[in-house]
């Protein structure tokens, strides 16, 4: 395993594996890798002659009140993952390699960046979109994966993908969770253990409003929406929900008439445990 930080020598590897016949995942990551991110590693590896995973804790996706600073880094222990999982190149450029003194080009995918996680993260998703555009030009992979924990990023960034005709596979791969069903987050890290145990609460809450939803157990959307918070707020006094949404998972509008909807449904939610802001999400059909 390679690790390449600077941009130049690691489009010329790609262009070479690419010349060569090589197909290419890229696993894009901003380190402090667990489980989630060896299920993302493994599943370009059964799929792909070359994984690329980068590590980059991109500062354009915090804004100044966020955990830039404090977000968790471990490049060695990271390094020993991406070997284990059979990784075969780390990027793993600094911030003035990708975005040098004087950048200027965001790239934004409107209204679906604005909603949910964009009412509480203005500018997340930007820089979000405008990393990945940059990994994917750097690194010309085949196949790109994400987790579905991420689900607004994911629909996202399928949206730039498709808008922008950039020839690229999108995977989306399962959430990991621990045993009591807490998605698995470098953020975790953050939290103790009562916490951990806690914080389980999301998920189960995510599976009530899905069975709910099936056996239309409910009157209306907003009364739906209250039992679910209600039974976060009961059963985990620490938790402080920003919100619980149920929406599509093309442009994640929400959805009025949940009763007479047929397709994909998304709950997703986002709380703070202490410091620490969590979010979730659980994908049916109905
Ligand atoms: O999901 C993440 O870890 C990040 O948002 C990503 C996709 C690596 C972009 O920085």
């Amino acid at each position: 395993m390679k690790v390449i930080n600077d941009i130049k020598p690691m489009q010329e590897i790609s262009e070479f594996l690419r010349r060569s016949g090589l197909k290419i995942g890229l696993v894009p990551t901003m380190g402090f890798l667990h489980e989630g991110h060896v299920g993302l590693m493994i599943n370009a590896k059964d799929d792909c002659d070359i994984v690329i995973a980068s590590i980059f804790v991109n500062p354009t996706q915090f804004s100044p009140n966020e955990d830039f600073n404090q977000y968790p880094r471990d490049f060695l222990r990271d390094f020993y993952i991406c070997k284990n999982a059979g990784v075969d190149y780390i990027f793993y450029p600094d911030a003035t390699a990708m975005y040098g003194d004087d950048y200027k080009t965001f790239v934004n995918v409107t209204d679906i960046s604005n909603v949910c996680e964009g009412v509480y993260r203005p500018t997340h998703f930007q820089g979000v979109t405008t990393v990945v555009l940059k990994l994917l030009n750097i690194t010309k992979p085949h196949a790109a994966y994400f987790g579905q924990k991420d689900a607004q990023q994911s629909i996202i960034l399928t949206k730039m993908i498709a808008d922008l005709n950039i020839d690229v596979e999108m995977k989306i791969v399962e959430t990991i969770r621990e045993e009591n069903g807490l998605a698995k987050s470098s953020r975790n890290t953050f939290l103790s253990d009562e916490d951990k145990e806690s914080a389980s609460i999301l998920f189960k809450t995510l599976n009530l409003g899905k069975t709910k939803i099936l056996e239309n157990d409910f009157d209306d959307k907003q009364g739906l929406i209250k039992k679910l918070k209600s039974n976060i707020e009961t059963n985990s006094p620490k938790a402080v929900l920003q919100y619980i949404a149920i929406t599509d998972n093309k442009l994640m509008k929400d959805i009025d008439d949940i009763k007479n909807y047929k397709g994909e449904i998304l709950i997703s939610l986002a709380s703070f445990f202490g410091k620490t802001r969590l979010i979730d999400n659980i994908l049916f059909k109905k």
